[in-house]
């Protein structure tokens, strides 16, 4: 034992769960988060569990890490329920991915049969079929993909129960501290650290205002904490840290996306995850929708655009017609963090202190739980964790 803590760079939820599963098992742990946990690409999720519905078949080595996620979901999500004392939502009434054409379909047939390939328990319905288990589907859809395995989960509740039991467990959760620079030129890694300075983006968020912050470091009030290991979970701002050996600083960009949150009017109704060729939507327990997503190349630009809620609604629309006379709640923005293959970095860097733990662009929440699962393993226990094996950093 080195005496000193892990220190966990990023309080979104792939940080946070990687904190959790350290806390809980005795390991002293400290988070940096440069704004608020929870409240950045995280929050900005709709909490789909995904491996049919969102990853494509020419991206074999990360549908089945999401199926080994998705595996380890429930027993996951019972224990943070359990320790935190909080409910997630986790729901577990499938996914509808349908098609409202018949390009649409033909596109839907392929991805079917790889899915079936795969051994997935998947059911291929016509359009009325599909408009009987979901009666608010559009009459315009010719043919849908059940994916019972599937999943969502609340994203925002997700991110409290870990924020909670993590206090809960001992764990330290500082906020507002942006990493400058991790440095490892003695026996143990140091993180360098300034106070950061939020700046607000306007606009109608639909839950704090603080989300977010587009702000700098101040450059004031800086600390620097000597880790035993530190686990870089930052997302999209992990390429902004510094001290990384040369040639070996990860190249994630931000990806934006803009979301839709909408509070179903009685007697409209949705029960399952419904997908289409544009848009998805995501129903959660207390009768909230959430619709998503713009997928913009634009860099950090926090706003929020008519031309991002009229391409959701759009995609929306046409699968669902009934979301037009919903109550629109808000609009949010979060950032993807893409590597430049866009798959996953899980596993050490050529520090064997430094584990990285990101760019899991759209599917941060599927993938939170074997990410959390195998640095657990790798941290505590030195043993590497075959299921990640092909997302090494060393990959890129
Ligand atoms: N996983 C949903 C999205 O990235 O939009």
């Amino acid at each position: 034992m080195s005496g000193h803590p892990v220190v966990v760079v990023g309080g979104g939820v792939i940080g946070l769960s990687i904190a959790w599963r350290l806390v809980r098992r005795g390991q002293e742990v400290v988070v940096l988060e440069r704004d608020r946990v929870g409240k950045a690409a995280s929050r900005v999720a709709a909490g789909m569990l995904a491996a049919a519905a969102e990853v494509g078949f020419e991206e074999p080595e990360l549908y089945d890490l999401c199926r080994h996620s998705l595996s380890e979901w429930p027993a996951f999500a019972e224990a943070l329920e359990q320790e935190s004392g909080l409910a997630l939502d986790y729901r577990q009434f499938g996914t509808l991915v349908v098609a409202d054409d018949r390009d649409a379909a033909e596109a839907l047939r392929r991805g079917f049969r790889f899915q079936q390939e795969q051994g997935y328990p998947v059911e291929w319905l016509s359009g009325s079929e599909a408009i009987d288990r979901e009666p608010m589907l559009s009459p315009r859809i010719v043919g849908a993909v059940s994916v019972p395995e599937d999943h969502a989960v609340d994203n925002r509740a997700l991110l409290r129960a870990l924020e909670q039991a993590i206090r809960l467990a001992g764990g330290i959760i500082r906020e507002g501290v942006t990493v400058t620079d991790i440095r490892s030129d003695g026996p143990y890694p140091t993180v360098h650290t300034a106070l950061h300075t939020a700046e607000y983006p306007t606009g109608h968020s639909t839950e704090d205002p603080t989300m977010q912050s587009t702000g700098h470091p101040t450059g004031q009030g800086s600390e620097v904490f000597v880790a035993s290991q530190v686990v870089v979970a930052a997302g999209a701002w992990t390429s902004a840290i510094a001290g990384w050996p040369d040639g070996t600083k990860p190249a994630l960009r931000p990806v934006k996306g803009q979301i839709l949150e909408l509070r179903m009017r009685p007697p409209f109704q949705l029960q399952h995850v419904v997908r289409g060729p544009r848009a998805y939507l995501v129903p959660r327990s207390d009768g909230r929708l959430i619709v998503g997503a713009t997928s913009e190349e634009a860099g950090f630009d926090a706003r929020m655009t008519v031309g991002g809620v009229y391409e959701v609604m759009d995609g929306a629309w046409e699968i669902v017609p009934g979301i037009l006379d919903q109550d629109l709640l808000g609009v949010d923005v979060g950032f993807r963090p893409a590597s430049p293959d866009h798959q996953p970095l899980i596993g050490y860097t050529t520090n064997p202190r430094i584990f990285l733990a990101t760019g899991h662009y759209r599917h941060g929440i599927v993938l939170s739980v074997i990410t959390a699962l195998a640095a657990e393993r790798m941290l505590l226990e030195g043993i590497p964790d075959p299921r990640v094996a092909a997302f090494s950093p060393g990959r890129l």
